[in-house]
């Protein structure tokens, strides 16, 4: 099968789980193209997504939300006559900070997009990932999740690929408290004007080359200007080498420096944030486990206990 992956990541964690799937795809020998958003030419999703058997489309969740982007996407692919068994296989990846059910809210405007341009989304998978805002995870956990999601995306494009469906749950008043928090998108252009270099700036230059809004620019007199463009991806904060960009309203939620995701050094607990949402990441990770030994099971594979 011919198998299209278009993708937007901030700060890196779904280009990793978008590369996984890549990976556990071309492992079943399956032809794979991967694409970045929003360097897509809109015209290339067009002609891409006719060509090809199954698209995943991958984010991460911001406010319980798909990023505009991602949205915008779905609404540029072109319209199948699902009358005429036209109809194409979808499958959605993201990844959140937290796993919390709300979270699930985060696709259904997208997927009324997709449903009325007539692709069928078969799947949606979620993956938590350190956050790269609100608060920095530990060593521990950072390394503990991207094991799990090593092990887990496997299992999920097995599934993907036998076509068995993978939906989540509706969430009561979903539809209404995403339509809600949609407040994210303009509010991001306007928390995106309070954006600082402050006095630890060396103008490197390296925010306004990974900026993927083009949304920053050197003036002639060496300040750094943040547009009104923004769409806090936080790429530009996360990987200053100074740590020299305030957020604006949410200054006190920066999340600075990449994640190593090795095996920490000491087994330490994080102390502050261990029990932030514990009973969702025991929910997360027992779920994970459960569908990773049962897939093994079912393949007749021994299973690590990975984690
Ligand atoms: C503006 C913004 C809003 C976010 N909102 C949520 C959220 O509602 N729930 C959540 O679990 N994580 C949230 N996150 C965390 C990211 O979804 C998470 O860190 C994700 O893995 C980042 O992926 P990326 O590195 O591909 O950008 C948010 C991050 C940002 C920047």
């Amino acid at each position: 099968m011919k198998i299209l992956l278009i993708y937007f990541s901030g700060t890196g964690n779904t280009k990793m789980i978008t590369e996984l799937y890549r990976e556990a795809f071309e492992n079943a020998e399956h032809e794979v193209t991967v694409t970045e958003l929003p360097s897509t030419h809109e015209r290339l999703v067009e002609t891409l997504a006719e060509s090809y058997d199954i698209i995943g489309i991958g984010y991460p969740i911001h406010a319980f939300n798909a990023p505009k982007l991602i949205l915008k996407l779905c609404k540029l692919l072109p319209k199948l006559n699902a009358k005429r068994g036209k109809s194409k296989r979808v499958f959605i990846y993201k990844t959140s900070g937290e796993p919390v059910r709300m979270s699930d809210v985060s696709s259904l405007k997208m997927r009324k997009l997709l449903k009325k341009r007539g692709y069928t989304v078969t799947g949606e998978y979620q993956y938590v990932m350190p956050y790269n805002i609100i608060f920095r995870h530990s060593d521990k956990a950072a390394y503990k999740m991207w094991q799990t999601a090593k092990s887990l995306v496997p299992v999920d494009a097995d599934e993907i690929l036998r076509g068995a469906p993978h939906l989540p749950k509706n969430v009561i008043l979903g539809g209404f408290l995403a339509w809600v928090l949609r407040i994210e998108h303009p509010g991001a252009k306007f928390n995106g004007k309070f954006f600082r270099a402050n006095k630890d700036c060396v103008k490197c230059g390296l925010c306004v080359k990974a900026c993927p809004a083009d949304n920053i620019k050197i003036k002639p007199d060496g300040k750094v200007a943040f547009g009104g463009n923004c769409m806090m991806c936080m790429r530009c904060a996360f990987n200053c080498p100074k740590n020299a960009i305030d957020i604006g309203l949410f200054k006190s939620w920066k999340v600075n420096g990449k994640y190593s995701f090795d095996p920490p050094d000491d087994d330490s607990a994080n102390g502050k944030h261990d029990n932030y949402c514990l009973s969702a990441y025991e929910r997360y990770y027992a779920e994970a486990q459960r569908r990773i030994a049962q897939n093994a099971a079912e393949h007749g594979d021994g299973i690590d206990d990975i984690l």
